[in-house]
């Protein structure tokens, strides 16, 4: 008779040693299996005689238990072990300080613009706005630049592709004509019409790329109209304005003559900063002027009783200003190492 302990000392070795489930399914073959050390046991019973049957059975069979009762052992051993190499793969170190969200923030441009519509609220301005693609006539004809007209010219133009009549527009002021259209129409019948006062900024487009030109730029114009609004109000308005948005009294507003259709007389804003940089330079940075009679006609209103200024700023050119920038298209590029310097 062989030694059952020493087959179970065995089991218990070979299953020991199996280091993960398949090994120790190899194990659990060469004594539990179809031809298995225990299986071959249990057969060999049927050549004994009953009553050496009877006991040598029993202690097979408690053989057998032990064997699978290690089986099972390792089993839960190796499942354990594994389950623990996992979590120590996947481990999380939740001491770890975060690494903390990005804080976003307003492109300058926005900020700008921001900046200038409150100044403006203040003095009882309203933001007023129209579409990017835009008629012909309200781009240029109402705003007294008739088809053919030379000045024409002095903005580069995209048409939208087989038409001539449908424009990105080329600056702001067609909201002037929607604007003065809608207030007139709002007031019609009315003794007086009240003052009309609105800023417009927004996205204009013209065929034009270099440093300080992009085919993309902005622009805010402003409109005033009513009763007798003068060349005075012009100057007080913008040099006040000026004054606020650069943050110091010490700036030079000078209006220089100029031409544009839909103003007349027309000027130039430049601005010269006095003891800071870039000092004693004149900087041009809006057209202005007071509304030519046709276009308060386009937009509805009786030039003989009504008058009217407007002007028209370089949005980004304000924002350059401001922030020191010296080229346009760092605007426009989207690089997050320069714009995370206004956050
Ligand atoms: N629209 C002009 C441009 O883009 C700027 C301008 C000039 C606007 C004079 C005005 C104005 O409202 O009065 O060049």
């Amino acid at each position: 008779m062989d030694n059952l302990d020493q087959l179970v000392d065995d089991a218990r070795a070979a299953f020991a040693t199996a280091g993960d489930a398949a090994a120790l399914e190899q194990a659990k073959a060469r004594f539990l299996g179809k031809s298995g050390l225990v299986t071959e046991r249990l057969k060999a019973l049927g050549r004994l005689a009953p009553d050496e049957k009877r006991e040598r059975g029993a202690a097979v069979n408690r053989a057998r238990a032990a064997i699978e009762a290690a089986l099972e052992a390792r089993r839960e051993a190796l499942r354990a072990a594994a389950l623990a190499d996992q979590l120590a793969a996947e481990r999380l170190d939740v001491t770890l300080p975060g690494r903390g969200g990005v804080p976003g923030g307003l492109h300058p441009v926005s900020r700008t613009l921001e900046r200038i519509e409150r100044l403006f609220h203040a003095i009882g301005f309203t933001v007023a706005d129209g579409p990017e693609i835009e008629t012909d006539w309200h781009n240029f004809t109402a705003l007294n630049l008739p088809p053919n007209h030379p000045a024409r010219s002095m903005q580069d133009t995209f048409f939208l592709e087989g038409r001539n009549d449908v424009l990105l527009r080329t600056h702001t002021s067609p909201v002037q004509i929607r604007s003065m259209l809608a207030h007139a129409e709002r007031h019609r019948g009315a003794d007086v019409m009240p003052d009309l006062r609105i800023i417009v900024p927004g996205r204009v487009y013209r065929v034009d790329s270099d440093a300080t030109h992009s085919p993309m730029f902005h622009q805010v114009e402003g409109l005033w109209v009513g009763e007798r609004v003068s060349f005075a109000d012009l100057k007080g308005v913008v040099a006040d304005f000026l004054r606020k948005f650069f943050e110091t009294e010490a700036l030079q507003v000078r209006f220089r003559p100029s031409f544009f259709p839909f103003t007349e007389p027309s000027a130039e804003i430049d601005v010269a900063f006095m003891g800071g940089a870039p000092e004693g330079r004149w900087l041009e940075v809006a057209g202005c002027g007071m509304v030519h009679p046709n276009v308060l006609k386009s937009g509805g209103i009786d030039p003989e009783r009504y008058t009217g200024f407007a002007f028209g700023f370089g949005l980004d050119r304000l924002a350059m200003l401001r922030y020191g920038v010296n080229d346009l298209r760092l605007f426009f590029e989207g690089d997050l190492r320069f714009l995370a310097q206004f956050r």
